[in-house]
């Protein structure tokens, strides 16, 4: 167990310099961000350290600059956003590995907020380099980890400084996706249920390994669904099916017998485009030249089924090309019927990244039990992973 902010006395924080690591990597078009869910994820921990006297310094990276300044990358637009959210003026710290960064962090007043430029901006981040990790430590007096979605991540702001800073906490986002997540895999209520999708079976096979023993059943979306139905003996047409792991799809159906559910029918067209022509077919008939794009509504209504009888759904990855309608009816289908059951007491989890935005695309945020906001960092967590940015907090027994 991990030790977190809200174990923390209200002395260890009046006055004190609170590093925070979160997850600001969020997308922007035109210097303006255009999702700030990630941002609001943050605001309990940083209401939490403003109302209890503390002075914040934020450190996050945005996109990959690949370890040089780079103007596109700057998190000045997340620092504006900030400040909206907060209602209140956001200090800028122009380089985190400065001496007026330190100088910065110990003239904020208390209840005060800083943001430090991205910190991949060096190349030390993602080295994890030790001096870089010491230039950071110097901005706080304690650590405080949000990070979720950089959780994965063995980097100097995640794992290096954490080392360096005690008490090095998680935050109330951290904590409340290791539990969500966590429950889900350790005790879920059953039966419990992982909806799995996307474009390749290579990037989930850890994944299905991993819940194959913990689910009752995984419910397979997606183009991944096609390396299945060749591993079974159909024709897919021009679908995307990989290849090379087609016996490995034989195995997984042999070892998982009825746990695994494929789609029975696809939506399938001649080329990926929100006006070409379709046709739902079973899954036995994707003709030549033809593709699946989506799954077909008998197979939408048969993982409806599987939703509303089950006690926890896991959802990791859409169903078909969600961002080309009409082939996001599958995706969004799932997630009404995530929806509905979250209303008859199911608990439903949605893994980051493009789940989570077909998700908030559908305006289905507000009626999961948990969307998270990791991508890559909740799909190692499920796979039963160590999250180095976890793992570098304070234990429970070590206070
Ligand atoms: C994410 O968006 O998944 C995290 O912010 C991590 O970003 P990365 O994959 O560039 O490390």
């Amino acid at each position: 167990m991990k030790r977190t902010l809200d174990q923390l006395d209200a002395i260890q924080l009046e006055g004190q310099r609170v590093l925070v690591r979160v997850d600001f990597n969020t997308p922007l078009h035109d210097g303006v961000v255009t999702d700030d869910a990630r941002i609001r994820a943050a605001l309990p921990t940083i209401t939490h350290l403003r109302n209890h006297g503390a002075r914040v310094v934020l450190l996050s990276h945005l996109d990959r600059p690949h370890g040089r300044p780079d103007p596109r990358y700057s998190l000045r637009p997340v620092q504006l956003q900030l400040e909206r959210l907060l209602g209140a003026p956001v200090t800028f710290i122009e380089d985190p590995a400065s001496d007026d960064a330190v100088a910065t962090t110990k003239r904020l007043p208390r209840g005060a907020v800083a943001l430090a430029e991205n910190t991949r901006f060096h190349p030390g981040e993602e080295a994890n380099d030790p001096a870089f990790s010491e230039r950071l430590a110097l901005l706080g007096d304690l650590y405080v980890n949000d990070a979720f979605g950089t959780a994965h991540r063995a980097h100097a702001s995640t794992q290096g400084v954490a080392r360096l800073l005690h008490p090095a906490v998680a935050g109330f986002l951290m904590e409340r996706e290791l539990e969500f997540l966590g429950r889900a895999l350790d005790d879920p209520r059953r039966p419990f249920v992982a909806i799995m999708g996307g474009a390749k079976i290579s990037g989930k096979i850890d994944l299905i390994e991993a819940l194959l023993p913990r689910a009752d059943s995984i419910l397979i979306g997606g183009a991944m669904a096609c390396t299945f139905f060749k591993a079974m003996g159909f024709q897919v047409g021009t679908s995307l099916v990989e290849d090379d792991k087609i016996d490995l799809a034989s195995k997984l159906l042999d070892l998982a017998g009825d746990k695994l559910v494929l789609p029975t029918g696809a939506v399938i067209a001649e080329r990926l485009a929100s006006d070409a022509p379709t046709r739902s077919v079973s899954r036995e008939e994707i003709k030549a030249g033809w593709a699946m794009f989506d799954i077909d509504e008998p197979t939408e209504v048969l993982f409806a089924g599987y939703i509303a009888a089950a006690g926890t759904v896991v959802w990791n990855g859409p169903m078909g090309v969600f961002e080309t309608p009409p082939f996001d009816h599958g995706t969004v289908a799932v997630a009404q019927a995530m929806a509905r059951a979250t209303d008859a007491g199911t608990v439903t989890v949605v893994g980051g990244g493009d789940s989570a935005a077909a998700v908030a695309e559908a305006g289905l945020t507000d009626r999961m039990t948990h969307v998270s906001t990791g991508g890559g960092a909740a799909l190692e967590f499920l796979e039963g992973r160590t999250l180095p940015g976890v793992a570098a907090l304070d234990d429970v027994t070590d206070h």
